[in-house]
C-alpha cells in the first residue's frame, strides 16, 4: 500500500461521516463511506425484490452516485427506517460483504491521494494495514441525538440498539475495536477536537 489510509470504525451516529468527510477535506484524501454502499444495495434490493447483484459502479464523486444493475441511488435518499434496518441484515451475508470489500480497495488502489474510509470492519477485516486506525465511540443517548439532528434520518434510540446489536453479534466481520486503533470516545467533544487529536496521531505515525 503506497498512498495515504486512514480508517474509521464505530457505531452509528458517532460522527464517521462527519469527521471523515472534514478529515479527509484537511489533508486533501478521497473520502468514501463503506455504509452508503451497504445502504445503496440495501435499496436496490428493496426496489427490485431481488437479493443478488450483478453489477456496482460508483458513477459521480459529487454528489456521489451508486449505480446497481441499471439503476441509480443518490445519497440523499438512502437514510429510510426500512434501508437503515435492510442494509444492517444484508451486511450479515458474505458474498455481500466480499462485495463492498473489493470495492473499497479497487477505490483505495485507484485514489491518487489516498483514502479516508469510515464503516464497521474498515480497520479490522478490509484494510488492517492501514496508516492510522481510529475507533469512534459515544453513548447510545448521544449518537440518538446525532442521528436526529440528522436530515432526512429519523432512527430512533431503539432503532439504533436494535442495528448495533445485529452489527456486533453477527458472525462475518462483527463490530470490534481494531487491533492498534486509537479509541476516541468523543462523547464531549467537538468535531474540530476530535479532528486535531486525529492529525496529532497521524504525525506519530
Ligand atoms: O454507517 P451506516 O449507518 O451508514 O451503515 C449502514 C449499515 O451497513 C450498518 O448498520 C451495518 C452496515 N455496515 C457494515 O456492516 N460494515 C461497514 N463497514 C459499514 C456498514
Amino acid at each position: 500500500m503506497s498512498s495515504k489510509l486512514i480508517t474509521l470504525d464505530g457505531p452509528s451516529g458517532v460522527g464517521k461521516t462527519t469527521i471523515g468527510k472534514k478529515l479527509a477535506s484537511d489533508l486533501n484524501l478521497d473520502f468514501i463511506s463503506s455504509g452508503m454502499i451497504y445502504r445503496a444495495i440495501a435499496a436496490h434490493f428493496n426496489k427490485k425484490g431481488v437479493s443478488t447483484i450483478n453489477e456496482i459502479n460508483i458513477t459521480s464523486k459529487n454528489p456521489i452516485i451508486y449505480k446497481i444493475d441499471g439503476e441509480t441511488y443518490q445519497e440523499d435518499e438512502l437514510y429510510s427506517p426500512e434501508i437503515n434496518k435492510k442494509s444492517s441484515e444484508i451486511a450479515q451475508l458474505l458474498e455481500i460483504r466480499n462485495i463492498v470489500s473489493n470495492i473499497l480497495r479497487f477505490l483505495y488502489n485507484s485514489s491518487a491521494n489516498g483514502l479516508v474510509v469510515e464503516g464497521r470492519d474498515m480497520g479490522s477485516v478490509v484494510f488492517q494495514d492501514a496508516d492510522l486506525k481510529i475507533y469512534l465511540d459515544a453513548s447510545e443517548a448521544t449518537r440518538s441525538k446525532r442521528r436526529l439532528a440528522q436530515s432526512g434520518s429519523k432512527e430512533s434510540i431503539e432503532d439504533i440498539r436494535t442495528r448495533d446489536s445485529r452489527d456486533i453479534n453477527r458472525k462475518i466481520s462483527p463490530l470490534v475495536v481494531p487491533i492498534n486503533a486509537l479509541v476516541i470516545n468523543n462523547e464531549d467533544m467537538t468535531i474540530e477536537e476530535i479532528i486535531k487529536l486525529i492529525k496529532e496521531n497521524l504525525k506519530l505515525q
